[in-house]
This record gives structure tokens, sequence and C-alpha cells, in this order.
């Protein structure tokens, strides 16, 4: 099969589409031949060598794909060749076939394609666990979710205004302020233009969960942003690593400060999340509620121009590459 390697030897690390071995699926595993897969930020990381993939996961790239059954391993049951599933990936989406452990696979409801199979699991999965699992935000309660016109972004409005909660977002400019508002967002801050902690507590009067990328740049106005007993959530450091906390605003306001990766969980953990979803959410995903965002969709070929997408904060939703028409 072919697979995108990284050239580790070129300055640009560029992207080749090349012949690579085929995975054989080991026991509890079934083969699917990817049809779509879809580019995740944490793909440029792995890209320039800073996010290796965990041990036992695929070495490519890709978090995630849509696809068709084509082989099932040894103890496998209740899937046949030819249903057409999607799947959460530790890694090896960029690529025209893998193994994935069978609980992590989703049957794809007759009207959904390959394309918005392939962008839903990475994203709905990480604003599910994140908000629901992690934070436990409640019906009723606000939340702030820090780039709300990217991928997880996307998806966790949807989901949490699904679940009756209140929403307000950051992002970087008019067409996403506009999308998110759109998704069901109340409040779209500039924040470049404003102090998303002041326009919050003017607006909602404090959030109980913040979902945030940024953690060292907005640590200081998450705490001011949070209400009593608020959680924050850091799901990336985009903002960089550190930054002083006052411990005070912590200990009198009695914040949680969560972290979490959603990549590095075990098969158990993972599958607990596929469930959990598939019980609160999917009914509502099947019948078209709640959708991927998608911002485009190229062949896996152009997988750099697609990355080059992200790099440059030039999507809103995801962008998907398809491996085969
Ligand atoms: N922990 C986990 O398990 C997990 C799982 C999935 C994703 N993630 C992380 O969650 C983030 C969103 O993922 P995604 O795939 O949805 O990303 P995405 O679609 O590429 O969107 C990321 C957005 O973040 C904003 N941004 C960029 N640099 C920023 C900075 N320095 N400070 C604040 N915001 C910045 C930009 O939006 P604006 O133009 O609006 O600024 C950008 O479009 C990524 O960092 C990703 O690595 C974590």
């Amino acid at each position: 099969m072919k697979a995108i390697l990284v050239d580790e030897t070129s300055p640009e690390r560029a992207l080749r589409w090349a012949e690579v071995p085929d995975p054989v699926p080991g026991p509890g595993e079934v083969l699917v031949d990817i049809h779509a897969t879809a580019v995740n930020r944490a793909d440029l990381l792995q890209r320039a060598g800073n996010y290796p993939p965990p041990p036992g996961a695929p070495s490519y790239l890709g978090l995630e794909m849509a696809g068709v059954v084509a082989g099932l391993g040894p103890g496998v049951t209740g899937w046949q060749v030819g249903e057409r599933v999607c799947a959460l990936l530790a890694g090896g989406g960029y690529a025209e076939r893998i193994a994935v452990p069978a609980p992590l696979l989703v049957r794809l409801p007759a009207d959904w394609d390959f394309v918005k199979a392939a962008a839903f699991p990475e994203v709905f999965y990480t604003a599910f666990v994140n908000l629901f699992m992690e934070a436990q935000l409640q019906a009723g309660e606000s939340v702030l979710i820090h780039g709300g016109a990217s991928g997880v972004g996307t998806a966790a409005i949807q989901l949490a205004r699904a679940e009756g909660c209140r929403v307000a977002v950051t992002a970087g400019s008019p067409e996403k302020r506009r999308r998110s508002l759109e998704l069901g967002a109340e409040l779209a801050v500039d924040y470049r233009e404003e102090d998303f902690a002041a326009a919050v507590q003017e607006r909602l009067g404090g959030v109980d969960v913040i979902l945030d990328i940024s953690g060292g740049a907005y640590l200081e106005r998450n705490l001011k942003a949070l209400k009593l007993k608020g959680r924050l959530v850091l799901i990336a450091l985009l903002g960089g690593p550190t930054a002083p906390i006052d411990l005070g605003l912590v200990l009198r306001k009695r914040l949680r400060l969560i972290g979490s990766l959603l990549r590095s969980r075990s098969l158990e953990e993972k599958t607990r999340i596929v469930e959990g979803f598939a019980i609160r959410f999917w009914p509502r995903m099947a019948a078209g509620r709640i959708a991927p965002v998608i911002e485009t969709a190229l062949p896996i070929t152009r997988a750099a121009e697609a990355h080059q997408l992200l790099a440059e904060n030039r999507n809103i939703g995801k962008v998907v590459l398809v491996v085969r028409q």
C-alpha cells in the first residue's frame, strides 16, 4: 500500500506518498481500506519531530479515518467485510490501509460520505471527553471555547449547545466569529481587540468551564473568567507552556485545572469515550442535528498544502484528505 512519509532529511520535512508494507490485523483488529482521513494540528507537530506516536501505534501521520472493512483479525466478531466505518486512530490515517482495534469502529449512516465521516472522530471525541467527562459540563452551565472556529472548537460549540449550555468563544477573524455564532455561540470575542476575560464577565457573569488551547498566554485571564468552582481544561499549549499563576484565585474560587491528551490514552479509555459519545450524542449526529464543519477536502497527495492551511490558521473546521474516490 501507499502512505505519506516524512522526509526527515529535508529542511521543510517534505511529505511523500510512497510504497510501504501493508498492515496485518492482529487479534481484535479490523483491516480497513481508507477512503479519507483528516488533518489535525498534532500532525504538524509529529511531522516536525515534536510529537512521536505512542508505543505500538503506526508511525505514519493521521489520527482518524473513514473507509471500508477489508478483513478481520483473529477473534473479531460483529463486523463484516464491506461495511462503511470511521475511527479514531493513534496514528496511520495518511495511508491506504489501517488495522484498527474493533471497539473504536463506528458504522456510518447511509447518508454520510467518507469526507464527512473522516472529519468526525478526533475533534468530536476531543470536545466530548474534555467538556463532559473531564470538566463535567452540565446543562445550564456556561463554557468559553478558545479557537471557536477550529476543528475542535466547531465540534465543542455544537455539543455544548446541544446539551443546553451557554457558549462563548474567541476567534481570530470576522468570518470565524460569524461561523461560531451560526453554530450556536452567543458571544464571539475578537481576542486581538478585546480582553476576553472582561467580555465574558460582562456578558455572561463569568463561565463554568473553559476549553483552552493557549496555555501560558491565557492562564491569568482564564482564571479571571472562571466562576466559583470553575474548571479549566488545557488541551494544547499554543500560547506557551509556562505562566505565573495566582493560586489565591484558584483557592478562593475553588477552581480546577485539568490537563488532557486523547492520543496517549489506553484502548480501554478510548473505548469508554467512543461508547459514551455513542450513547449521548450519536443519535443527534446520525440525524444531522450536529455535523462536522469542513473547510475543504484535498487529495492525499496534497497533504503538505493541507498542513499549510492549518499552520496559517486559515481553516474553519476540518481539512480532509481524500485517499480513494
Ligand atoms: N489534548 C488533546 O487531546 C487534543 C486533541 C485534539 C486537538 N488538540 C489541540 O487543540 C487545538 C485545536 O485543534 P484543531 O485541530 O481543532 O486545530 P485547528 O483547526 O488547526 O485550529 C487551531 C486554531 O487555534 C487558533 N490559534 C492558533 N495559534 C494560537 C495561539 N497561539 N493562541 C491561541 N489560539 C491560537 C487559531 O484560530 P484563530 O484564528 O481563531 O486564532 C487556529 O485556527 C490544537 O492545538 C490541537 O493540537 C488537543
